[in-house]
C-alpha cells in the first residue's frame, strides 16, 4: 500500500533517488475551482487548461531527462541541470515519454478533471510507469523482462497457482521470444521448493505447445536475489533445474570469498538478535546459505516501524563493518519479516541479462513492488535496467496489457 503517510515516513533521509521533489509544480499549478464556477462547459474548460497545464509540466521533465541522457552519454552527467535540482538521481537507460504518458493515463484516471485532488503518488507512478514502457517500446525493444515474486505475481507469501491471470501474459511475452526472470528474495537450493511457489507457470510454459523448445528456456528464476539460478527444464519433474555458479557468475561476484560470506551474516545475524532483544520482536532468527532473516513467531505480526528499525539498524550495522565494504548485501523489509541477502537485485538482473549472452540494460524491465520501504529490494534493480513500480499482482497484469496495447500501437504508427 501507498498511503501519503507511508510516502512521506520513505522519503525521508534514508532514501536515495529523490526525484519526488518534482512533485511540487503540480501543487503550484493546481487550482481548486471556486463553486460558483460550477457550470458544466465552465468546467470542461477548465479541465482542459489543467490538462494542458500538467502536460506542459511533464514535457518540461521530459526535457530535462533528455538532458540528462545527453550529458550521460557525454560524461557529464554530474553537471546537468536535473542533477542539480535533485542530485540523488539514478541512471536513465531511455529516454521517459512523460507527456505522452500523462496523455494516455488523463484518459484513464481523469486526473485533470479533479478540482480538489492534486496528482497524488499513484498517478505519478503510473504516469512513470507508461513513460517508462513508451520509452522502451519507442526505442531498442525490450528482450527481457524480470519480475520479483511476492506482491508483484502474486500476494505476499502466497504461490503462483493456474488460475493467475498473469500467467498467459508470461507465456505471450515468451511466445513474442522475449527472455523471462524471475528475481525474487525467496531463496532455496532446491529446485522443487521453486517448483512449489511456480507451480501455475511453470505447469503452463510446460504445456504450452505454440511455445517452441527454446522459448521455454527463455525462462529462468533468479532466487536470494542474486544467488541460486535456475532455467526451465521440461524433462525435469521440477521444471527446472539448477545452473551451475560456475556457468553465470559475473566476473566480479567470483572474487565474493566464502569466508566473507559467512562473515557478513555473522555480523548481520548479532545485529539481528540484538534487535529481536531490544524492541522485543515476536519473531525468530533464519539462518540460510547465502541470507539471513527473522520472520514471526505462529500468528503473531510485527508493526511497519518495527520491521523499518531492524533494517535501518542491520543496514548500518554491516554497511559500517569491514566485510560490508568488501561485499555487496541488501538488508530489506519483506512486509512480515527482515532479510538480508548477499548481493541484490541489481546483480540478479545482471546476471540474468549475462547468462542469456549480454541483453542491454536499455532492453531489459524490472516489475517489482519494492521501491520506497526501507531496504527497498526492487529499488537495486534501478542500477542494472529500465523499472516498473507496481503496487499488487493486479497492477502487473494491467502493466503486461498495457505493454501489448503500446507494441500494437506503435507496430501500426510505424508500417
Ligand atoms: P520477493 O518479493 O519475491 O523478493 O520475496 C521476498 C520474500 O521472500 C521475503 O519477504 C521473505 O518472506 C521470503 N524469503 C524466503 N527466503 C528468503 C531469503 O533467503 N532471503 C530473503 N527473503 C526470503
Ligand atoms: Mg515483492
Amino acid at each position: 500500500m501507498t498511503t501519503r503517510y507511508r510516502v512521506e515516513y520513505a522519503l525521508k533521509s534514508h532514501r536515495r533517488d529523490q526525484l519526488g521533489l518534482l512533485a511540487v509544480p503540480f501543487v503550484l499549478r493546481s487550482q481548486p475551482t471556486a463553486v460558483y464556477q460550477e457550470h458544466s462547459l465552465m468546467l470542461a474548460a477548465v479541465a482542459a487548461d489543467t490538462h494542458q497545464r500538467y502536460a506542459e509540466i511533464l514535457r518540461d521533465v521530459e526535457r530535462l531527462i533528455n538532458d540528462h541522457i545527453a550529458h550521460q552519454k557525454a560524461g557529464t552527467a554530474d553537471k546537468s541541470k536535473l542533477k542539480q535540482l535533485v542530485p540523488t538521481v539514478g541512471p536513465f537507460f531511455t529516454p521517459l515519454m512523460l507527456e505522452d504518458a500523462f496523455k494516455y493515463q488523463d484518459q484513464r484516471r481523469y486526473i485533470s478533471r479533479r478540482r480538489f485532488v492534486a496528482p497524488s503518488f499513484n498517478d505519478v507512478r503510473l504516469t512513470l510507469n507508461t513513460a517508462q514502457l513508451m520509452g522502451l517500446v519507442r526505442g531498442n525493444k525490450i528482450r527481457l523482462v524480470t519480475f520479483d515474486g511476492d506482491v508483484t505475481l502474486y500476494n505476499d507469501g502466497c504461490c503462483l497457482t493456474e488460475e493467475n491471470p498473469v500467467i498467459h501474459r508470461i507465456l505471450r511475452l515468451l511466445r513474442q521470444g522475449k527472455k523471462v526472470g524471475i528475481v525474487t528474495a525467496a531463496g532455496y537450493t532446491d529446485a522443487t521448493k521453486y517448483y512449489g511457489r511456480l507451480k501455475g507457470l511453470l505447469e503452463s510454459v510446460s504445456q504450452d505447445d505454440r511455445l517452441t523448445q527454446d522459448q521455454k528456456n527463455g525462462l529462468i528464476v533468479m532466487g536470494g536475489e542474486s544467488n541460486f539460478l535456475f532455467q526451465f527444464d521440461q524433462f525435469s519433474p521440477s521444471l527446472l533445474t539448477y545452473v551451475k555458479r560456475n556457468e553465470w557468475l559475473l566476473d566480479d561476484m567470483k572474487l565474493w570469498r566464502e569466508e566473507d560470506i559467512e562473515e557478513l551474516l555473522n555480523v548481520a545475524e548479532a545485529s539481528l538478535r540484538e534487535c529481536l532483544t531490544n524492541l522485543t520482536l515476536p519473531a525468530a532468527v533464519l539462518r540460510k546459505a547465502r541470507a539471513v532473516g527473522i520472520y514471526p513467531l505462529d500468528g503473531q505480526k510485527m508493526h511497519r516501524e518495527q520491521l523499518e528499525e531492524t533494517v535501518l539498524v542491520v543496514q548500518n550495522t554491516v554497511a559500517r563493518s569491514d566485510v560490508g565494504k568488501r561485499l555487496p548485501f541488501c538488508a530489506f523489509n519483506g512486509g512480515n519479516d527482515v532479510f538480508v541477502d548477499i548481493g541484490d537485485k541489481s546483480w540478479g538482473v545482471r546476471a540474468c541479462q549475462s547468462y542469456f549472452g549480454g541483453i542491454e540494460r536499455s532492453t531489459t524491465l524490472h516489475v517489482g513492488d519494492q521501491f520506497l520501504s526501507a531496504g527497498a529490494n526492487d529499488f537495486k534493480a534501478r542500477l542494472a535496467c529500465t523499472t516498473a513500480w507496481i503496487a499488487s499482482p493486479l497492477e502487473t497484469v494491467q502493466l503486461l496489457d498495457e505493454l501489448i496495447e503500446l507494441e500494437n500501437d506503435w507496430a501500426r504508427k510505424t508500417i
